[in-house]
């Protein structure tokens, strides 16, 4: 999880670049990260979980907004670049698998970046039940989709997944919905997308 030819993709990826979507370097990928930043709802969240953070790149960038942020990336070497390039005191870069690995204590704040479309159906079925019973009943959600063809299935549609297997639960909102990418918003039902 994700399965192995995926593992192994990601990791041949990472063997011939530090940065393979220049993550840190791209004009298009700071412009998205800080349209990702303007949609959290709220000004700061207690714990972050960020699943399938790279190099870093937007960890940055969410490092202010959280007390306490842990990204995560299922790539080794993508978490030994994150960490030499970061000397963030508030960010734990870890090695780990969405849904299997998993916070202690429960995130308010989950952010799936250009993550969900690694995933299968019941690997992402896994991360709603993550979401459902191992996160504070505030906590939001993040999901950023890209929308060209990522080889795989599709942003929009690994959105839709998450999206309709969260339907019991929770209330979807679309923050941004361009040409490139998409930005959506979960939160529970019955809690509010406003300052907690
Ligand atoms: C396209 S990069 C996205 C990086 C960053 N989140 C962004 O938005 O630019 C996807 C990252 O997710 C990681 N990844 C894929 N599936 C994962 C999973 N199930 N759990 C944790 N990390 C995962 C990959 O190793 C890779 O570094």
């Amino acid at each position: 999880m994700p399965d192995s030819d995926v593992r192994a993709h990601l990791k041949n990826l990472y063997a011939v670049s530090d940065d393979p979507w220049n993550t840190c370097s791209s004009p298009y990928e700071r412009g998205k990260f800080a349209q990702t930043i303007a949609c959290l709802p709220r000004p700061r969240y207690k714990l972050g979980l960020e699943v399938g953070c790279g190099v870093g790149a937007l960890s940055v960038k969410l490092a202010p907004r959280c007390d306490i942020l842990i990204a995560m990336d299922c790539t080794d070497q993508a978490v030994r670049t994150a960490l030499a390039q970061n000397d963030l005191t508030n960010v734990s870069f870890v090695v780990g698998e969405a849904p299997r690995d998993w916070p202690d204590h429960p995130p308010d704040l989950v952010i799936l970046s250009e993550v969900l479309y690694f995933m299968t159906d019941a690997e992402s079925a896994g991360l709603a039940l993550r979401l459902v019973h191992d996160c504070t009943a505030q906590c939001h959600v993040v999901l950023v989709n890209w929308l060209g063809d990522t080889g795989k299935i599709g942003g929009a549609v690994a959105a839709q997944r998450l999206i309709a297997q969260l339907a019991a639960s929770h209330d979807h909102f679309v923050a941004a919905n361009g040409a490139q990418f998409r930005i959506d918003l979960l939160a529970r039902r019955g809690t509010s997308l406003a300052v907690a």
